[in-house]
């Protein structure tokens, strides 16, 4: 294979299409030996852009004929384009290429999976199907006609409707797809197969029938239920809360085993990871549900926001992601608990995003520029593209938001449009400047603001001081951040008429609070009003008062895990100097009380709140990681409270046995949820007794949630013991066969915090249960190593190498896959020289790899640079 120097391409250089397309004819002839495309694309010249020749996209294509109305024309062609000069300003291009869906091992374009054939088209790769302008801003209407063996694949969908079908010789048969709406190639969809099919209907608020179909893998029907429903709550949603109703008579849902993200969008026929389509109490968690609820939801939102008004280039990827995330995150605060779903938001946001926007791949949430547009599906055009959102929502109200949304499809409906356009949609529905707050749009990194309170008895005033500061953007310019305050007296009251949200728009700003008799405490970034690091320097009494009495969950949460941050960080610091950590008792009675006011505050909030940050965030606040004593630290904290709690612990456990039987109701999640916390703090204890509770656990759960809860503690065992091997053998023996159920044995493996874990993921690289060309075992088994941050990071460089060698057997099968696990390697130099000398050569080992893929090559040159 050949080294090319990558192409980077940037906002900026953004033109026009020099033609387009208005309708699209597709025949696929699929067979055994391969698929024989033809295209017939009825084009014209961009009267708006300067002539010039066509040059068509396409990849490991094999061109077999091309005409324009009916005769052959010369072309010239490369292995990424096809070029035909001197064209007529309107005419009719036929193109006829082969491709091998059964080779395509990297999961874009059209690809064989156990069950059939399916596609993937976002970004790029409708090229791989076909010549074509594969741009989202050339919009289409489609047909596609399929022909394939009739017992091996009886199945024949695309977007659209069905307008005809039939049988052909050989034991073959046809059907052709029309899809009534105007789209770019990134969703167009087929599906070639043997599928089960659940099917169902929807009532829209006008009067329609949609029919809903959800097909899976044979056998797994009882499994689909669950999304089914998912998908009509999600419709009612959007019509309830943004008034938009669907567009379409036929609604489809395809599960696919092999799939290297969690869902697609495509017109009227959405093809899903299965990890988030199928579920049944005894295979998936109560996470599990929610996820499909979500997920569902985000898919099916996809239709008005990304598919009617679709993005005009890759660069305003977060016009439909982050919206799409935000209203996502919506429908499961509604359909849940919301308290907790905004904790787990940030939770996520400080595990994923905030590294990214601190390392090498940091970029805004609408990037300048790209090597491999793949790579920037992230959690920064995702989740904190979402947050932008939410933070538009703040600026103006919810009833401005709808106004804003009304707006949006008003003006655009049917069209490609930029960030901006929506921007400024929300800015002439609500009358609000949003000029200050596009910065948002355009810079890199997490701001952080630092906040002073000062209290002022003889004027009676209390100000807040704000600072914001932002090291990686490009200049020193402040951008606007909404931050959602209130302040509590020293009795815990919120003193009336403080609830505000602060517009800082300056790089300093004060606010002043008048009435103020005694000084405060302050609450800050409620809700957290903006994706920022915020810094106030809080007593542990203050954040004690505020985590008992705080209004807004999302705050009470908040002071619990600086008091936990503090006291982790000091521990880690001990430890690495060779001193025991201490523990306040303030800390254990705040616990304490959070246990014994579960049934008022909620099971769900207690478990969150009992939950310890994460290392990696924890990782963010060091200015040297040092794994092992960090890892010490937090589990040092875990052991203590348990010893001091057990008796807690033991009766919460007792008192949150199930009742009735199994729901993925919240109510129920948060009860188990709750009780899964205790067993963990109860085994951290690790005695006779607490593995035997551990085990009956396992033994006695009727559902994932408990069975899966009970393994990942007895996984965590670190002494040699019977219990955790016989455990996993029980597992896998009794659910080898639910590939979903295999990854949770694979990840709760993976993320073991046993100093063998790497010779067991190891080990299990060759098991019969793992294989490299699917990505939900790469990234169970694989990434989730990388994710485990004492272990991936050892001392000997063993982790660095173990993941180098991974990558480089991955990156020619799967680019896409192979580079989301180069980014275990994002915050490297956050660790000591010696490990840094380590990762580095693991780095150089894959840069320097001949024929790297172009998605591979983009992270490790950024990581190393
Ligand atoms: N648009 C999809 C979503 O957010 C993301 C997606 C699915 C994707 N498959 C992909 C992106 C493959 C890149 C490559 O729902
Ligand atoms: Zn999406």
């Amino acid at each position: 294979m050949k080294t090319t120097t990558p192409q980077t391409v940037y906002l900026k250089d953004y033109t026009a299409p020099a033609y387009l397309i208005d309708t699209v004819d597709l025949d696929f002839n699929i067979e055994t030996g391969g698929t024989t495309v033809s295209a017939t694309l009825a084009m014209r010249r961009n009267p708006a852009v300067p002539a010039q020749p066509l040059v068509l996209d396409g990849d490991e294509l094999k061109t077999l004929n091309v005409t324009v109305n009916r005769k052959k024309v010369p072309f010239s062609e490369t292995a990424s384009t096809l070029t035909i000069a001197d064209l007529p300003d309107v005419f009719t291009l036929e193109t006829v290429v082969r491709i091998d869906p059964d080779k395509n091992t990297r999961l874009s374009g059209l690809y064989r999976s156990a069950d059939g054939y399916f596609t993937q088209c976002e970004a790029q790769g409708f090229r791989r199907i076909t010549w074509f302008l594969d741009r989202p801003d050339v919009m289409s209407t489609y047909t596609a006609t399929l022909h394939a063996d009739k017992a091996t694949y009886p199945v024949l969908l695309a977007n659209g409707n069905p307008v005809a079908a039939g049988d052909e010789a050989d034991g073959r048969h046809w059907a052709k797809w029309a899809d009534p709406f105007k789209k770019p190639a990134y969703l167009f969809a087929l599906v070639a197969g043997k599928l089960d099919v659940l099917k169902d209907t929807f009532q829209t608020a006008s009067g329609r029938s949609v029919q809903l179909a959800i097909y899976v893998e044979p056998g797994k029907l009882d499994q689909c239920p669950h999304a089914m429903a998912a998908l009509q709550k999600s419709m009612k949603w959007d019509e309830e809360r943004f008034g938009l109703e669907c567009d379409l008579d036929h609604y489809m849902i395809v599960a696919v085993g092999d799939f290297n993200m969690g869902a697609m969008e495509n017109k009227g026929l959405n093809i899903f990871n299965t990890k988030y389509v199928l579920a049944r109490s005894d295979v998936a968690t109560d996470v599990d549900f929610e996820n499909i609820d979500r997920v569902v939801a985000h898919e099916y939102f996809h239709n008005w926001t990304g598919n009617r008004v679709t993005c005009r280039d890759w660069f305003q990827l977060s016009l439909k992601e982050g919206l799409t995330v935000f209203r996502d995150q919506e429908f499961g605060a509604d359909l849940h608990n919301r308290q907790t779903a905004r904790i787990r938001e940030v939770r996520g946001l400080r595990a994923a995003q905030f590294p990214e926007d601190a390392g090498p791949m940091a970029h805004p949430i609408r990037p300048s520029s790209f090597v491999e547009i793949n790579n920037f599906y992230t959690s920064t055009v995702y989740e904190k593209g979402a947050e932008v959102i939410r933070m538009i929502q703040t600026l103006i109200g919810r009833d401005g938001f709808r106004a804003g949304m009304d707006e949006y499809f008003r003006r655009h409906d049917g069209q490609a449009v930029t960030c901006e356009d929506f921007v400024a949609a929300m800015a002439a529905a609500s009358g609000f400047d949003f000029t200050q707050f596009m910065r948002w749009y355009n810079q890199p990194g997490t701001p952080h603001v630092t906040v002073d309170g000062f209290f002022d008895g003889e004027s009676k005033t209390y100000t807040l001081t704000c600072t914001q500061t932002n090291p990686r953007a490009s200049d020193e310019a402040p951008t606007l951040i909404p931050i959602r305050v209130a302040l509590f007296a020293d009795n815990g009251d919120l003193l009336p008429g403080t609830e505000r949200t602060l517009h800082l728009t300056a790089t300093t700003q004060s606010f002043v609070f008048n009435d103020i008799a005694a000084e405060p405490v302050p609450s800050l970034l409620r809700d957290f009003s903006a994706p920022v690091v915020l810094d106030f320097d809080y007593t542990p009494e203050q954040l004690t008062l505020l985590l008992a009495h705080e209004s807004d969950p999302f705050n009470a949460w908040e002071a619990g895990q600086r008091l936990a941050s503090t006291l982790i960080l000091d521990a880690t610091a001990a430890i690495a100097a060779g001193q025991a950590p201490v523990w306040p008792a303030s800390f254990v009675d705040a616990a304490r009380r959070l246990l014994q006011t579960q049934a008022e505050r909620g099971a769900a909030f207690v478990a969150e709140a009992l939950t310890l940050p994460g290392e990696s965030t924890l990782a963010e606040a060091m200015a040297i990681v040092d794994p092992d004593a960090l890892h010490a630290a937090r589990n040092a904290l875990r052991k203590h409270l348990a010893e001091q709690l057990e008796g807690e612990f033991s009766d919460l456990y007792a008192a949150l046995a199930p009742t009735a039987a199994y729901a993925p109701s919240s109510e129920q999640a948060g009860r188990r949820a709750l009780r899964n916390l205790c067993l963990g703090y109860i085994a951290e204890l690790d005695t006779a007794a607490t593995r035997r509770l551990a085990m009956q656990h396992f033994h006695q759960a009727d559902n994932m949630t408990d069975q899966f809860a009970a393994l990942s503690v007895l996984v965590n065992i670190i002494d040699d013991c019977p219990e955790r091997l016989a455990a996993l053998d029980a597992f896998y023996g009794r659910w080898q066969h639910e590939a979903l159920v295999v990854d949770k044995w694979l990840q709760a493996q993976s993320t073991s915090r046993r100093p063998d874990t790497l010779r067991t993921v190891t080990t299990l690289t060759a098991h019969p249960a793992f294989d490299i060309g699917n990505p939900n075992k790469v990234y169970a088994l694989i990434r989730a190593f990388g994710a485990n941050l004492v272990r991936f990071n050892a001392a000997d460089g063993s982790g660095y190498a173990f993941i180098a060698d991974r990558i480089l057997d991955l990156h020619d099968k799967n680019p896409q896959v192979a580079s989301r696990l180069a980014r275990c390697f994002d915050r490297w130099k956050k660790f000591d020289t010696a490990r840094q000398a380590y990762a580095r050569q693991a780095l150089e080992r894959v840069r320097d790899h001949a024929g790297l893929s172009r998605d591979v090559l983009e992270v490790v040159t950024r990581a190393l640079g």
